[in-house]
């Protein structure tokens, strides 16, 4: 029986997002700052996490906290959670369990793997960025400058800020080792064309690194779709505790070298996770993960059905329910941007940098960075904030982005960052609190 491909469920399937029971298993969203309610439009910087996750994490330190590997109960019983979290991951990622690595964050990880690359390559080599990514994914890979590795920038649409693919093509030669990418910008939101970028690379022999932390939140991931080479994301980003992931293929989990300690297994993925990791941490990624499958499972219309070989509903594995999350975050994060590209537009003297027209919402995520006449970021995510609406100044660490635009020696941008469980009337809110 062939097995039916695992797709996001057709919109007409899909309920609308409840966002009562969205919001709902937040706790913290319930906060108020001075007498008013608190809006966490600060997701790019760190999402919200469900009673699960905090559930989860102290379940685990109160009845199973110990180190791994261990003769005895609770450290049998960390080790499952750990198996557990990668078995969760990896659903999450669409790939197999060992090939999910975990590390304190996304940098430490990227880190991790630009130095056991850089041990292959030297003068004459190249690896290709782009100045729409995440320092995160630029300097681990310019330290490999030392030891005489070049480093090309792909450019940018300055009128879109989306990435300008034919220089990133005409950049990629017989010498380009790495090309590595955003999957989706911190700062203005651009999605990229991932797949692409992943092919291209591949047509020199060389490997694509992928930074998906931006984009988790927002839509569904397949690293066998994208054939990616790595791709790493941060729990901390979608609903889950600070933690960072790595996926990698497993022939380079298996035959790179990391730089680790004799008394480390070398067993794949272990060998790239060193020292105690943060327990607790992991066993809410689980449940982070589980609760966007619940999320998926109760947004199904109940009488959605399979056809054409494919899953429409309901979802009947933790990956397919997942992807049904997304299906009915994508619908909400879009109506939230069509009701905030408006709201935008008509406040006198504010600039949006990134995708602005309707039609191609599909290529950005609801990450909006602005910047009005007269007042500096910093000013205005200020003054947000003394009316509880948490929003982001400066370059969030989007630095050759900002320095591209020319805004860095001026504060940046004031960042607007939505996520799933952020509502209109909190767009409402910001968009009339930055017209006054
Ligand atoms: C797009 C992107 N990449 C990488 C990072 C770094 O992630 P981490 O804090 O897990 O190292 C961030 C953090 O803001 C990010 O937004």
């Amino acid at each position: 029986m062939t097995k039916p491909s695992i797709e996001s469920a057709a919109p007409e399937l899909m309920e609308p997002l409840d966002l009562n029971w969205v919001r709902a298993q937040f706790p913290s969203l319930s906060q108020r700052v001075n007498g008013r309610p608190a809006a966490f439009l600060d997701g790019p910087g760190g999402t919200q996490v469900p009673q699960r996750v905090i559930d989860a994490i102290s379940d685990y330190l109160r009845s199973n906290n110990a180190n791994t590997c261990g003769a005895y109960a609770t450290s049998r019983n960390t080790d499952q959670m750990i198996t557990g979290a990668r078995s969760a991951m990896a659903d999450f990622l669409g790939c197999d369990v060992d090939e999910i690595v975990f590390g304190p964050n996304m940098t430490t990880l990227t880190f991790a793997i630009s130095r056991a690359i850089g041990r292959e390559l030297g003068p004459g080599d190249e690896i290709l960025l782009t100045h729409l990514d995440h320092d995160a994914n630029i300097s681990p890979w310019r330290a490999l400058e030392e030891r005489g590795v070049k480093i090309q920038f792909a450019d940018i649409h300055e009128e879109d800020c989306t990435l300008d693919m034919e220089d990133l093509a005409s950049k990629i030669t017989s010498r380009t080792k790495v090309v590595a990418a955003g999957y989706a910008s911190n700062a203005v939101g651009t999605i990229n064309d991932v797949k692409t970028i992943v092919r291209l690379a591949h047509e020199v022999g060389a490997m694509a690194y992928v930074d998906a932390v931006h984009y988790a939140p927002h839509g569904p991931i397949d690293v066998r779709e994208l054939d990616c080479d790595f791709l790493a994301c941060s729990t901390y980003k979608f609903f889950g505790p600070h933690m960072g992931v790595l996926y990698g293929k497993r022939e380079h989990l298996a035959r790179l070298q990391p730089y680790k300690l004799r008394a480390n297994t070398n067993a794949v993925p272990q060998r790239w996770e060193w020292g105690t990791l943060n327990h607790e941490c992991i066993a809410g990624i689980t449940a982070c993960v589980d609760y966007l499958a619940e999320l998926g499972r109760q947004h199904v219309a109940p009488d959605a059905v399979v056809r054409d070989g494919r899953v429409r509903a309901p979802a009947s594995t933790r990956r397919e329910m997942l992807q049904s999350a997304y299906g009915a975050i994508q619908a909400h994060e879009r109506d939230l941007m069509k009701h905030m590209l408006p709201g935008l537009a008509e406040i006198p003297g504010l600039k949006l940098y990134g995708i602005s027209d309707p039609p191609r919402l599909a290529s950005r995520c609801p990450t909006f960075a602005v910047r009005i006449e007269g007042h500096t970021p910093l000013e205005l995510a200020t003054r947000l904030g003394e009316r509880g609406i948490f929003t982001w100044d400066g370059n969030y660490y989007a630095i050759n982005l900002t320095e591209r635009l020319g805004v860095e020696q001026d504060g940046g941008f004031l960042r607007i960052g939505l996520v799933h469980y952020n509502t209109v009337e909190e767009v409402d809110r910001v968009l009339e609190a930055l017209r006054t």
